[in-house]
């Protein structure tokens, strides 16, 4: 699987995103993670559709969507109109989570499913073959700038172990807390797609913050 960075728009300049998000493309990063938090299923608010729509005409890049909201079923629709291409879902906000990925994939999008770092990879074993992403959450979700979690690694790998075993294309994320120090142990564990907010973004020069950590997940360092 080719590697995905992923810059988190969380920790943009809100004031010109249309200018960041062409920064970060021009350096080589062909997804936008875009973090959706309602005050509910996490403590804090960013943006939703609107904010979604209005980029997408500015931007090719895939649109990952990171859902960190309750009841993310009744806005599926919603956001897949946005111009989401991934729609992930986090396991513990969801009742029925194969009816939700249903439905990301009857409307059109990549189904990802989200495990926050205190909810085991083994749960998602019954749904393997309704989605497209996992995302290993390697912070408690709802704020950007924190500190990776070093249990995180383990459970890469497992997650690697599960989806190889299962024999489905599915793409494994981390997000949380990655930078140049500890990417390259994420894709030694088995991480292909990997969202950096504050490492990108809080950096004088996103396009070369892209391109460094595209090095940099290369290389021996380790957590
Ligand atoms: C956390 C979000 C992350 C976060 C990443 O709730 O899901 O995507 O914005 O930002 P950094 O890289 O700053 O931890
Ligand atoms: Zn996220």
């Amino acid at each position: 699987m080719d590697l995905v960075i992923a810059p988190s728009l969380l920790a943009a300049d809100f004031n010109r995103l249309s200018e960041q998000v062409r920064a970060v493309e021009q350096g080589g990063a062909p997804w936008l993670h875009l973090d959706v938090m309602d005050g509910d299923f996490v403590p804090n608010i960013s943006f939703g559709p609107p904010v979604i729509a209005s980029l997408r005409a500015t931007t090719r890049m895939v649109f990952d969507t990171h859902l960190m909201i309750s009841h993310p079923q009744r806005y599926v629709e919603a956001f897949r109109k946005a111009g989401a291409d991934v729609i992930t879902v986090h396991w513990e906000a969801c009742t029925h989570l194969h009816r939700t990925l249903t439905l990301i994939r009857e409307v059109g999008a990549k189904a990802g499913v989200a495990l926050n770092p205190a909810t085991s990879v083994d749960l998602i074993r019954p749904v393997l073959h309704e989605i497209d992403l996992l995302l290993i959450m390697s912070v408690n979700p709802g704020f950007g700038g924190q500190r990776f979690i070093p249990a995180t690694i383990q459970k890469l790998q497992q997650a690697r172990d599960l989806v190889r075993g299962s024999g489905a294309t599915i793409r494994v994320e981390v997000d949380g807390g990655v930078d140049a120090g500890n990417v390259s142990a994420c894709v030694a564990a088995g991480a292909d797609t990997i969202v950096a907010g504050t490492s990108i973004f809080g950096m004088a020069d996103p396009a070369e913050a892209v391109r460094h950590l595209i090095c940099a997940s290369h290389s021996t360092t380790t957590v």
